[in-house]
């Protein structure tokens, strides 16, 4: 079983060094989180898996990184200064600002009315004022002169890099169509509604792809890309199926480049929300940044002999979403022989931040040379942890809640027989392996890692 509540979860990944509240000694600042030593590793974990089924597991799709702070017509050319907007409506008493949307659809707790129908605060059910549009992008200024024409943006999806280097990539790999230009890479959003933990922040991680095909087979790459990605999350994540679904946007709630999406969503500890979204994005962006540009973006289709615009379906995942949702898939209680909780993260191993613990039995200085000539074989392969304090029984604890598949322990029968004993973390069962199979064994036990 998940965590079913939000607390436990960010108790946790406070304690154990996953995810921090950001700026704490200073009081905080809302939806934003600082990732610690083990979130860190978590976070690159995912996003390497990520890239591994994207990019080099596959012969149609290469990567770019491209440049946070761009040329701002870049923003305007995807209609981002202009669309990427919220409805906000403000309380006339407390003058605390709600995403409309997000009022409407009870997200912000339960939804306040007045006698005639009208939404109220939800905070003091104070009356509202007029919805107003509100740009969720992140502006600053590049240079010295903070006017106007030193106006830049912060980007609020990594998509706008991949697609205004289209041409670089056709030309510098050759590729042809169909194929894919994946990115990773941090966004930012000027997010209003309380972000429940890294669900929402406001600035947050993406994984994106970008897949652009001729323009007809869009209607087959589409539900492939759907598939795909859902796939992902079960057989590489090891997300219960029973908590993902495919949602469907109506046509009211589509972005104004797509003429298609499919949400994955996950079923969160406050219900169902979005992980990913599979868009089928047409040829709107190249063909505006070409006719922005003045710099067509097209692919001569050699079968057809003349140039074309590619078509694109586009799935973008939010990394540091996923983050939080292995922790709650992972997060199992459980009672040991004499009745005690015993926590355990049961990550994949592909993702657990450390994947072996190094455990002398004791802090005896006799065990210490063999363990840490132990750690020195397992260290240049796997990420791993060397603790030598408190009782054996109380490390073994602290990798379960930390996710640590394996510990290998060193005794003093270590010491004459050359041998050490692998504990699994799920069964806790124990085999002895001589030190010279331990790479072998642990190899074994943890494939792809
Ligand atoms: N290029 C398309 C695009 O950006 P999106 O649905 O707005 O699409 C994709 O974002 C994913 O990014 C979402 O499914 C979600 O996982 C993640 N995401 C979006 N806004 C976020 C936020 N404020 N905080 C954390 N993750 C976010």
């Amino acid at each position: 079983m998940p965590a079913t509540d939000l607390e436990t979860i960010v108790s946790l990944a406070k304690r154990r060094g996953f995810v921090f509240p950001a700026a704490e000694i200073y009081g905080g600042f809302a939806n934003t989180y600082d990732y610690g030593p083990l979130g860190v590793e978590l976070k690159r974990n995912i996003r390497e898996a990520w890239w591994r089924a994207m990019v080099r597991d596959r012969d149609d799709v290469v990567g770019i990184d491209a440049a946070l702070i761009t040329n701002p017509q870049v923003w305007v050319a995807s209609g981002h200064v202009g669309g990427f907007t919220d409805t906000l409506v403000e309380c006339k008493v407390c003058h605390q600002r709600w995403r409309l949307d997000h009022l409407q659809e009870g997200l912000l707790g339960e939804v306040k009315r007045d006698a005639a129908g009208d939404l109220l605060c939800p905070d003091d059910g104070g009356e509202l004022m007029e919805p107003r549009k509100f740009n969720t992008m992140f502006k600053t200024n590049v240079g010295i002169v903070e006017d106007e024409t030193s106006v830049a943006y912060l980007p609020p999806e990594t998509a706008q890099g991949i697609f205004i280097n289209f041409e670089n990539v056709v030309n510098s790999t050759r590729k042809k169509l169909p194929f894919g230009i994946a990115q990773t890479r941090v966004s930012f959003r000027n997010e209003i509604t309380p972000g429940k933990f890294i669900f929402r922040t406001l600035e947050f991680e993406q994984m994106e792809m970008e897949f652009f095909c001729k323009p007809g087979t869009h209607t087959e790459w589409y539900p492939y890309w759907v598939q795909e990605r859902l796939r992902w999350y079960t057989e590489t994540l090891g997300i219960d199926s029973s908590r993902l679904r495919l949602r469907e946007h109506t046509k009211e709630e589509l972005s104004h480049y797509s003429a298609g999406t499919t949400d994955v969503e996950y079923n969160f500890p406050w219900g169902w929300g979005e992980l990913e979204g599979i868009a089928s994005r047409t040829d709107f962006d190249l063909k505006a940044h070409g006719a922005a540009s003045g710099h067509p973006l097209t692919y001569f289709d050699e079968e057809a002999n003349e140039h074309i615009v590619p078509f694109v379906v586009e799935p973008a995942a939010g990394l540091t979403r996923t983050l939080a949702v292995t922790l709650i898939e992972a997060y199992t209680e459980e009672l040991d022989e004499k009745g005690d909780k015993r926590v355990v993260l049961k990550f994949r191993p592909n993702i657990a931040p450390i994947k072996v613990a190094i455990l002398p039995l004791s802090k005896n200085e006799k065990l210490r040379p063999l363990a840490k000539k132990v750690h020195e074989i397992v260290r240049p392969l796997w990420s791993t942890q060397y603790d030598e304090t408190q009782s054996i029984g109380r490390r073994y604890r602290r990798q379960d809640e930390i996710g640590t598949p394996y510990c290998v322990t060193v005794d003093f029968d270590s010491l004459e027989d050359d041998a050490v004993t692998i504990r699994e973390r799920d069964s806790q069962e124990q085999v002895r392996i001589p030190i010279a199979g331990l790479v072998d064994a642990l190899r074994e036990r943890l494939p792809g890692c």
